[in-house]
């Protein structure tokens, strides 16, 4: 039988920072801080990424890329590799994107890769909570309310339960 479905999610957009809530703008600006610490002299394009855990400690993370171009790594998943390695049983309760690229913040808001976000969508189940999203540009800023909502249809433990063996 055929069936068909349909996936959505709802998203909210902002045009500034002071528009957020104050630990929101804070963690926004510690990612557009870390950005400017980023090794990215392949791309020329500098993210950061800042994590706040659950008692408000805040990890930062910046790309950095390689001449062997694979071994390079994001941001996102430094912030994380950070929070994963100092801070084990604090939970991820909020992620921060920024980027400057031609040493500006880009306009438009810049959404984690799908590396990332595979990563990210693999810590909220390990620490069954939504990790809320803040993508950051300087003329638009988009949350999203959970990575979750960025991976439709995603692989995780479950689907290796479903192999057969
Ligand atoms: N990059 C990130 O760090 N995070 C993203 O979400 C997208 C891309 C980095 C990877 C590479 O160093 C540079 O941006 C250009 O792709």
């Amino acid at each position: 039988m055929k069936r068909s479905g349909k996936i959505s999610f709802i998203y909210t957009e902002l045009d500034k920072p002071e528009e957020l809530e104050p630990a929101d703008r804070e963690l926004l600006m510690s990612a557009i801080k870390a950005a400017g610490n980023a090794y990215s002299p392949y791309s020329g394009f500098r993210v950061g990424a800042a994590l706040r855990l659950e008692s408000g400690t805040v990890v930062t993370g910046t790309n950095v890329e390689n001449a062997a171009f694979p071994s390079g790594i994001c941001a996102e998943r430094n912030a994380i590799a950070n929070a994963s390695a100092n801070y084990p049983g604090d939970k991820p309760e909020a992620l921060a994107i920024a980027a400057i690229s031609g040493r500006k913040q880009t306009p438009d808001p810049v959404s984690p890769c799908g590396n990332c976000r595979q990563v990210i969508a693999e810590e909220e189940l390990r620490h069954t909570g939504n990790i809320k999203i803040i993508l950051g540009g300087s003329k638009k800023i988009r949350i999203i309310k959970s990575a979750g909502d960025l991976l439709p249809l995603q692989f995780n433990s479950d689907s290796l339960k479903a192999t057969p063996r």
